[in-house]
């Protein structure tokens, strides 16, 4: 790990607001020699970045640790890293409770049958339905992360059947957690709405697909807040026109924004959002990398670390 404790740093901040993230890390680290992108600064040992470009990365040569403004790495992994470089990602940093609150949302607007009542509603009429019973709508998490968890434990407080998918094995309270390829068939039969919290990695792309999105309970209900690419987005209509899914809220596309002819926007059985499930809160994105570059000046591996072999 590096030891300088005046250790340059690169900043390069694509489609983010570049100049609160460098006041704040000015303060967070006064003493740290900050340049910021497109300045090259050929010495640098830490980046902190969002989408950066394959030119930032070549500028960099020196570089140890990239941290990474946010939880999903993947559009990093796709670059070519310098040769000694490792990738941090941001973990929770004020994202899992967003994302248990967008989750909790979609899950509830559906079951509660809200947009019927909103429909309703429009009309003038008073029309009320026939309560639906949670134990017929279990609630299956895929990925028990920094924000699945907290999603997983959120959705049980309401007192919904939950299951939980990794790739280790877990245990968390009032969650049922499954693990591996041998028991995904067991925890998709098991599940009417779905949740996908898996981080984008060659293993998970397509991965919500017919096959597996058939093995959901009837009536299933999809709510992917990771990543586009996880999704085939065609399988999901075709579930939906031959009545085994019941609809979906998605915070991900494939291609992002997707294009006002993108089906999705045209179909009342899915609620579309703008990838805002969770975003970076720049406070404490900023205090987390601050002490992870503190605690490396120390000699200590920071957490959060991505695996080059996993791609998480
Ligand atoms: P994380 O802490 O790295 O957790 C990832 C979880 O996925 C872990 O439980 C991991 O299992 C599991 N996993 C990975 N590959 C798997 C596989 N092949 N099979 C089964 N389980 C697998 O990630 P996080 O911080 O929770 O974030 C998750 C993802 O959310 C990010 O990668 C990003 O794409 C997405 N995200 C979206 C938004 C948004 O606004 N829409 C915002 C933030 C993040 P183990 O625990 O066993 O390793
Ligand atoms: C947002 O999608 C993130 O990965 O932080």
């Amino acid at each position: 790990m590096p030891t300088n404790p005046h250790a340059p740093i690169a900043l390069c901040c694509s489609h983010v607001e570049g100049a609160t993230w460098e006041a704040g890390l000015r303060a967070a680290l006064p003493d740290a020699a900050l340049s910021v992108w497109p300045v090259a600064a050929p010495d640098a040992e830490y980046a902190i970045v969002w989408s950066p470009t394959q030119d930032f990365l070549d500028a960099h040569p020196q570089l140890r640790l990239i941290f990474n403004m946010g939880a999903g790495v993947d559009a990093l992994m796709r670059l070519r890293l310098p040769p000694n470089a490792r990738i941090v990602r941001i973990e929770d940093g004020g994202m899992a409770v967003q994302m248990a609150d967008y989750v909790c949302h979609a899950l509830l607007r559906h079951f509660r049958e809200f947009d019927r009542y909103a429909a309703s509603a429009a009309s003038s009429a008073w029309a009320p339905r026939a309560p639906r019973d949670r134990r017929d709508f279990p609630v299956g998490v895929m990925g028990l992360g920094a924000l699945g968890q907290r999603v997983a434990r959120t959705v049980a407080a309401f007192d919904f059947p939950v299951l939980g998918w990794s790739q280790s094995p877990k245990s968390i309270e009032g969650v049922t957690c499954l693990a591996g390829a041998d028991e995904f068939d067991r925890f998709l039969s098991q599940t009417r709405v779905l949740v996908c919290l898996l981080p984008l990695t060659p293993a998970t792309e397509n991965i919500l697909n017919y096959a597996s999105l058939s093995r959901l309970k009837a009536g299933g209900y999809l709510i992917n807040v990771a990543r586009g690419a996880q999704l085939v987005e065609e399988d999901l209509l075709r579930l939906i026109d031959e009545g085994h899914m019941a609809g979906a809220t998605l915070d991900v596309t494939r291609v992002e924004p997707a294009p006002p002819e993108h089906p999705f926007w045209h179909r009342p059985e899915i609620e579309l959002t703008p990838h805002i499930a969770a975003q970076t809160v720049v406070r404490e994105a900023i205090a987390q990398i601050a002490a992870k570059i503190a605690a490396g000046l120390d000699g200590a591996a920071p957490s959060g670390v991505v695996d080059p072999s996993r791609g998480y």
